[in-house]
């Protein structure tokens, strides 16, 4: 160990600080890893693993990637689950006796994270922190991309884990002796989970960085200091995410308490049977999102994922909405103009965190200003507008004229992405920069004008004057034109066919280009600098721009999307009421058009409280149930819903209960899992809540399936007497209709034509009796064979319902009627007989008869 080289020495002593994190050691160009964590980095990284002399007998394993290449490395090892300190030299390594001084300039975790080309510009990118004290949780989340910072106090875990689910968020953290892990990991599939030692979360020292952050009198005013829980979660991550950037956060400068109650609560479960802005494959496609987003800015996209994933509750706030959404509806013309402007701004929100942490550059300033100057524009649309809700926002838009201005004029149009090579700065805009660019212009004159004086001079057309950045200038003659060359001249390099030299004169100009140069870029670094300061005073006013301009973004939006698909404005009111008039399902009509089939509901008008409704698989009911979820949670989120006609009472809760076996994509066919969310339904439903139970009880023997669906039923109508709707395959459960006056018999209609069976989708009162499985069956193309043998079972039991048991297992194959069904038809033949001939074009016909004349060449030939 002693004779460890001393930069292995630094390098150990460093990391001994960030063991959790694998450290970017910077050496010359690269990044360095060493040991453990260059073996765990080469291998995610899919990069060399080699090895450097430590000084002891062992090697230390080793890899490295080129530090400008940092941005396409570290997101792979993010996503991995690591964290990354980055350790950068401190020191000059010209004074430096031993290695260079190094150091941590930050950590880098998937929440702290701001490079934009790592981000989601559609979606929040939050960090959520979790304190618990028995059933109490403090949670806390930060957007360290947009400077969202929130805290919350939530009761019980099942609140929590609706709260998580609906942040989704990408970092998680927790005291260690937090014992939820495994629950976290359940419900965000993308979630990091970090712990801190429990030593972290003292109320003492929390409380001050809080109070040094937001002021004493805000941790007052919102009542942190009395809420234990939630000031240890918010005061644990802020920490945090000060420790791991190492600086002071400004732009987040506001703590909002956030209260789950004013938000229509939505379990997990839920969240993820709805599809509301993920798929069962975790992807956008299919999605509610996917088909209302008509949002055109990267904000926008984001408050409206927001509005989706909490629903609200308060009347006034939704009517609100609705109003807004139908004022654009009403005059497109300025919609559209509107919109033409909002495809211009840059994301305003992610600018001035950037300008902020100062990672802005001059591109990024510029950006800036193209927005902003956009708002006058917006302000001068409206400028007539009376209409109070958008009088609102429009008058606190903030054109900051100041600040446009002091862009434009300092802010070259077309600034390079560095900020160290000059041209940044406007002509005009100082004085000094003005004088040092026309010094650097007329030295490189000068130059011009000494290489045609030289050519003259010595008689050499070729010659010629040239820069680089080792020699500076030089004069260079070819090998052929040597012997022209002055005395004067002073060789500096030798290359294959031409020799470079300086002269006196040469290096006199040098100097003065290089000195305006160096001067020149250095003052506009400076004033850069200046610019972007000045910036950072309107934090404030240009975060609540962008807030404004994203919500108008979602208005517009939702206003194309009700226009485009024909959505109409819901009535909402206090009432428990649920009536829709041609209700459509929003995803499943865009891939249908004009063939799906609306249907109606009307629920709570005293004899309707609980729906059962029967019908064959693929008759339409599962389509039915999140069709109704999905429009009462469009409503209440201030979107128009595809109806003719509706009036929703408030939902203060949506459950859904998907039954196992429709369930099976999701690996969550366990019975036990079914259950339990049917008791969180027990727990928590009340009767403002919706109720969706899809096939409830399939999970088990068909006795105990319907026990448990009947007593689950009259549970909730006569206990909760939420709206609920049940759709099942138990026809003994239209029997409850006769016990309760509120639970009403519903089935998804078919029409039989001899053994075929057609889909209406429609749903109407009454029960049925049948399922039609084997028609169903027939349908999904089960042989002929197999189904004549159930029909026969089927036809013997409806007389007998003993009688399988009684057949001891050998029922008598001659007693079936299928005998005169039994020829034995060919490929040919069948393929024949399956054609729809009614429904088929000539030239189809004409097709099928090649293809089938074809099959029999086919089988001559191979005979
Ligand atoms: N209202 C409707 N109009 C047209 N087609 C529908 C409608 N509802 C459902 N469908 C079609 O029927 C298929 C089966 O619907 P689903 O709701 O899963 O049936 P179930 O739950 O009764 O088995 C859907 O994939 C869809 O293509
Ligand atoms: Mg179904």
């Amino acid at each position: 160990m002693n004779n460890i080289t001393p930069m292995m020495k630094q390098y150990l002593s460093i990391k001994q600080e960030y063991m959790d994190c694998i450290l970017f050691y910077r050496l010359g160009d690269f990044y360095e890893m060493f040991y453990e964590d260059a073996k765990k980095a080469s291998k995610v990284l899919g990069i060399a693993l080699t090895a450097r002399q430590s000084g002891t007998s062992e090697k230390a394993p080793m890899c490295g990637i080129p530090y400008h290449a940092v941005g396409s490395y570290l997101p792979k090892l993010l996503h991995n689950g690591y964290k990354v300190a980055v350790c950068e030299q401190i020191g000059d390594p010209k004074t430096s006796k031993g290695p260079v001084e190094r150091q941590v300039v930050r950590v880098i975790t998937p929440g702290t994270i701001l490079d934009e080309n790592y981000l989601s510009a559609d979606q929040n990118n939050y960090i959520v922190s979790i304190y618990s004290k028995q059933d109490n949780y403090g949670l806390a989340f930060c957007d360290l991309s947009t400077g969202i910072f929130k805290v919350a106090l939530i009761k019980g875990e099942d609140s929590l884990i609706d709260e998580i689910a609906k942040l989704n968020p990408i970092e998680c953290l927790t005291p260690d002796s937090f014992e939820k892990k495994t629950l976290l990991k359940k419900i965000t599939a993308r979630t990091n989970i970090y712990t801190l030692a429990n030593s972290n979360y003292n109320y003492e020292r929390l409380l001050n960085v809080l109070k040094d952050k937001f002021s004493a009198n805000h941790i007052f005013s919102i009542g942190l200091h009395n809420n234990r829980v939630s000031l240890l979660a918010a005061g644990a991550l802020y920490k945090y995410i000060q420790t791991n950037l190492k600086t002071e956060i400004d732009h987040i400068n506001q703590m909002e308490v956030y209260s789950p109650d004013a938000y229509m609560v939505l379990d997990y479960a839920t969240r993820r049977n709805l599809e509301l802005t993920a798929n069962i494959n975790g992807n956008k496609e299919n999605t509610l999102l996917s088909i209302i987003d008509n949002t055109i800015t990267a904000g926008g996209a984001r408050v409206l994922r927001q509005w989706i994933e909490q629903p609200l509750k308060n009347i006034d706030e939704i009517v609100s909405r609705h109003d807004l959404v139908e004022y654009f509806i009403q005059r497109s013309v300025v919609r559209e103009e509107l919109r033409n402007y909002l495809r211009d701004f840059y994301d305003m929100e992610r600018l001035i965190t950037k300008i902020m942490y100062g990672n802005a550059d001059a591109k990024d300033l510029l950006a800036l200003k193209t927005s902003l100057a956009l708002v006058p524009n917006i302000k001068a649309l409206f400028a007539e507008e009376t209409f109070s809700p958008l009088r609102k926002i429009i008058d606190i838009l903030d054109p900051l004229i100041y600040l446009v201005d002091l862009l434009d004029k300092s802010i070259i149009n077309d600034p390079p992405s560095g900020l160290k090579d000059g041209n940044i700065i406007k002509k005009g805009y100082h004085e000094e920069v003005d004088k040092l660019r026309e010094a650097k212009r007329s030295g490189k004159a000068w130059i011009a004008n000494l290489e045609m004086e030289e050519k003259e001079r010595i008689g050499v057309k070729s010659l010629k004057v040239g820069f680089n950045k080792v020699f500076g200038y030089y004069i260079e003659v070819t090998n052929a034109n040597l012997n022209a060359v002055p005395e004067y001249y002073i060789r500096k390099q030798t290359l294959a066919n031409c020799e470079r030299y300086i002269t006196p004169k040469l290096k006199e100009l040098e100097n003065l280009i290089l000195d305006a140069e160096e001067k020149l870029f250095e003052l506009e670094y400076r004033l850069f600098h200046a610019v972007r300061q000045d910036v950072t005073t309107y934090v404030q006013q240009i975060k609540s721009n962008a807030k404004l301009v994203a919500t108008l973004d979602v208005f517009s939006g939702l206003s194309v999307t009700a226009e485009q698909n024909n959505y109409i404005r819901p009535k909402i009111g206090p009432s428990t009421k649920l009536r829709i008039i041609k209700g459509r399902h929003p995803v499943v009509e865009r891939s249908m058009g004009h063939l799906f089939i609306p249907n109606d509901i009307d629920m709570h008008n005293t004899t309707n409280d609980l729906m059962v409704i029967t019908g064959p698989n693929m008759a339409g009911k599962s389509t039915y149930l999140r069709q109704n979820a999905i429009l009462v949670l469009m409503a209440q989120m201030g979107s128009f819903i595809p109806a003719d006609e509706a009036e929703i009472g408030i939902v203060d809760r949506i459950f859904t209960r998907i039954g196992s076996s429709d369930n099976l994509a999701q690996g969550q066919s366990t019975f036990m899992v079914e259950m339990q969310e049917v008791a969180n339904i027990v727990k928590y439903a009340t009767k403002n809540s919706l109720v969706i139970l899809d096939e409830v009880g399939r999970g088990t023997s068909t006795y105990d399936g319907v026990s448990l669906a009947w007593a689950i039923s009259e549970h909730i109508y006569t206990n909760i007497k939420a709206k609920t709707l049940f759709a099942t395959h138990y026809h003994e459960l239209t029997k409850l209709q006769e016990e309760h006056k509120g639970i009403k018999n519903y089935n998804v209609g078919v029409v039989e034509k001899g053994d075929e069976i057609t889909f209406l989708h429609e749903v109407r009162e009454g029960s049925t009796d049948r399922s039609y499985g084997i028609q169903v069956a027939r349908l999904a193309g089960l042989p002929k064979e197999i189904l004549e043998r159930a029909r026969y079972i089927l036809q013997r039991l409806e007389q007998d319902s003993n009688f399988l048991a009684t057949a001891s297992g050998t029922i008598q194959h001659e007693e079936m009627e299928v005998k005169k069904f039994n020829v034995k038809l060919s490929v040919i033949e069948e393929e024949i007989e399956r054609l729809d001939v009614w429904n088929m074009t000539p030239i189809n016909a004409l097709n099928i008869l090649a293809d089938l004349q074809n099959e029999i060449r086919l089988k001559r030939g191979a005979k």
